[in-house]
């Protein structure tokens, strides 16, 4: 753990992982070496970049935790799943990411684990689940739909049957919520999304406060290549540091958007955990600090009424992913994997446009899907 865990995430963000020594640059120069001189602690570059390092002590000291950058969200996810031994068992939440819930569908398919997939919204029941698992991977909110989990309850139930509990923690980001402090033992992160916020790179993350897990990771990353480069770490650094102002800003308007759309006439209904009737909107005010800036809703014509507006939208960007600078918006259920999700759902990641000018768009687009 840093020495900056005292201060406040805004502190932190700015501040972390930058050199100290007189005369040196503020921001470390990019790292563009496989190899090192020998002498010095760095070996060889699947294992050290002093890149990655800043950037690692960086979300490390927000989450509470020591990171691991890794080359993509899934190669995180896929260094945590893996710790899962050869016939044993993960609990997953069923609303979780397409590409986790494809990841452990593929390894039950090979017969590498087994899967028990559970509505997280329920804690007793994926407690329950939990009875003879090693693994238990929890999302909240989920990607698409929006649904919390208590994670302080889920973990520690899940603790009592000797589980480990990851949480992936993407959208929400450790300004947010803060999934170690709340008896998790691993977090995972997507830093393609909102950590590095321009839509300009894919990179992943892992961060725990357990240096024996941390190690297993380290080795599955340095085993498995899944490494990020020194170019894509450097510029998602310098995202991470502007983390507060974008995220809160995009929250503010996520929030008047999800209000507005809750009104509208087009659509059937919204979720986003900030709205008082959200069935997560009492798990978050607890468990949260902030609804964040993902808003999902139904088009109420249907799942073509809801392409059509997509096409038509000129301000929001219709396209996959989430947590950049534009507002991006797209129909997740056109994709296989996705069968819980509603159909005519939108799921909308708010950028940093005005909101009226979103709210026009919005407003014009769904108006002529009614
Ligand atoms: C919640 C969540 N976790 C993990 C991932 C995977 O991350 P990546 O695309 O960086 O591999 C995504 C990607 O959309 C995501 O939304």
């Amino acid at each position: 753990m840093g020495e900056e865990h005292h201060l406040r995430p805004a502190t932190i963000a700015a501040r972390a992982g930058r050199p100290e020594a007189p005369g040196a640059g503020v921001n470390l120069p990019i790292s563009m070496s496989s190899t090192f001189r020998e002498g010095g602690e760095a070996l060889y570059g699947r294992d050290d970049n002093p890149t990655w390092e800043a950037f690692e002590s960086v979300l490390g000291s927000l989450e509470g935790g020591r990171c691991l950058a890794f080359g993509s969200g899934m190669a995180a996810i896929s260094a945590v799943l893996e710790t899962v031994p050869i016939g044993g068992t993960v609990v997953v939440a069923a609303g979780s990411y397409n590409g986790t819930r494809r990841w452990c569908a593929d390894a039950a398919a090979r017969g590498r684990i087994g899967v028990r997939l559970v509505d997280t919204t329920d804690a007793r029941a994926a407690i329950a689940a939990c009875d003879g698992a090693q693994l238990v991977w929890l999302e909240s909110p989920t990607n698409p739909c929006l649904d919390l989990a208590d994670l302080a309850a889920i973990a520690a139930g899940a603790r009592a049957f000797g589980a480990t509990v990851a949480v992936d923690n993407t959208l929400a980001t450790p300004l947010l919520q803060r999934p170690l402090t709340l008896g998790a033992d691993v977090v995972v992160h997507s830093v393609t999304k909102w950590l590095s916020g321009h839509s300009d790179l894919l990179m992943g993350a892992v961060v725990t406060a357990d240096d024996a897990l941390l190690e297993v990771l380290r080795s599955r990353r340095s085993l498995f290549g899944g490494i990020p480069g020194s170019v894509e770490a450097w510029l998602a650094l310098r995202g991470l540091r502007t983390l507060p102002a974008r995220l809160f800003r995009a929250q503010a308007t996520a929030g008047e958007l999800a209000c507005r759309l809750a009104a509208h006439p087009a659509v059937s209904r919204v979720r986003y955990p900030g709205l008082p009737d959200d069935p997560g909107h009492a798990l978050a005010s607890a468990q949260m600090d902030g609804p964040g800036a993902m808003v999902s809703f139904e088009v109420a014509a249907g799942p073509a009424a809801a392409d059509a507006a997509c096409a038509a939208f000129e301000v929001l960007t219709p396209g996959t992913s989430l947590g950049g600078i534009e507002t991006l918006i797209e129909r997740r259920g056109r994709y296989a994997f996705e069968e819980q999700t509603p159909p005519s759902m939108l799921r909308m990641s708010v950028g940093q446009e005005d909101v009226e000018d979103l709210w026009a768009d919005l407003d014009r687009a769904l108006g002529a899907t009614a």
